[in-house]
């Protein structure tokens, strides 16, 4: 596991919404954008399951995640990568449904998807596009 540098941290809690990408077993991509991504600490993130279909597939079968962000204003962009663990039951769970449930009581809030950063990349363009950064 890695820890998100500040910098990093500043650029994700500004991405709204976050593109995250996930892959089948057999490595079909996708891509979908999220809004309720949590930043539980600097190697912990939370996602809300609330419409997640071929993301919930893969997740199943390929527990791994890509997220990308970016802030035109400081011109920095990283590519975060991590393991995924999906829980419907448990504390995690239920902080998951306590805080999207705090924000719309009608979303369905399914699972929570929880992030253990892995790597980090610099994705800005540049000398630096692609350095690992963590
Ligand atoms: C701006 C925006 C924010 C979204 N936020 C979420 C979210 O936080 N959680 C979620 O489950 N789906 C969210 N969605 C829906 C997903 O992007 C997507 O429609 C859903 O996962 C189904 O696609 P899939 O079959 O590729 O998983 C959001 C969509 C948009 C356009």
């Amino acid at each position: 596991m890695v820890k998100m540098p500040a910098e990093v941290r500043e650029t994700l809690e500004k991405q709204k919404p976050i593109p995250i990408a996930t892959a089948s077993k057999s490595g079909v991509p996708n891509v979908v954008f999220v809004g309720l991504l949590k930043i539980v600490d600097d190697e912990t993130l939370m996602l809300a399951d609330n419409f997640f279909n071929k993301t919930a597939q893969n997740l199943a079968e390929n527990p791994k995640i890509s997220i990308l962000c970016y802030n035109g204003d400081t011109k920095k962009s990283f590519q975060i990568k991590g393991n995924v663990t999906v829980c419907k039951e448990g504390e995690n769970f239920d902080q998951m449904r306590a805080w999207v449930h705090g924000i719309n009581n009608k979303l369905p809030a399914k699972s929570c998807v929880m992030v253990k950063i892995t790597e980090i990349y610099n994705a800005m363009w540049g000398p630096a596009a692609g350095k690992q950064v963590a």
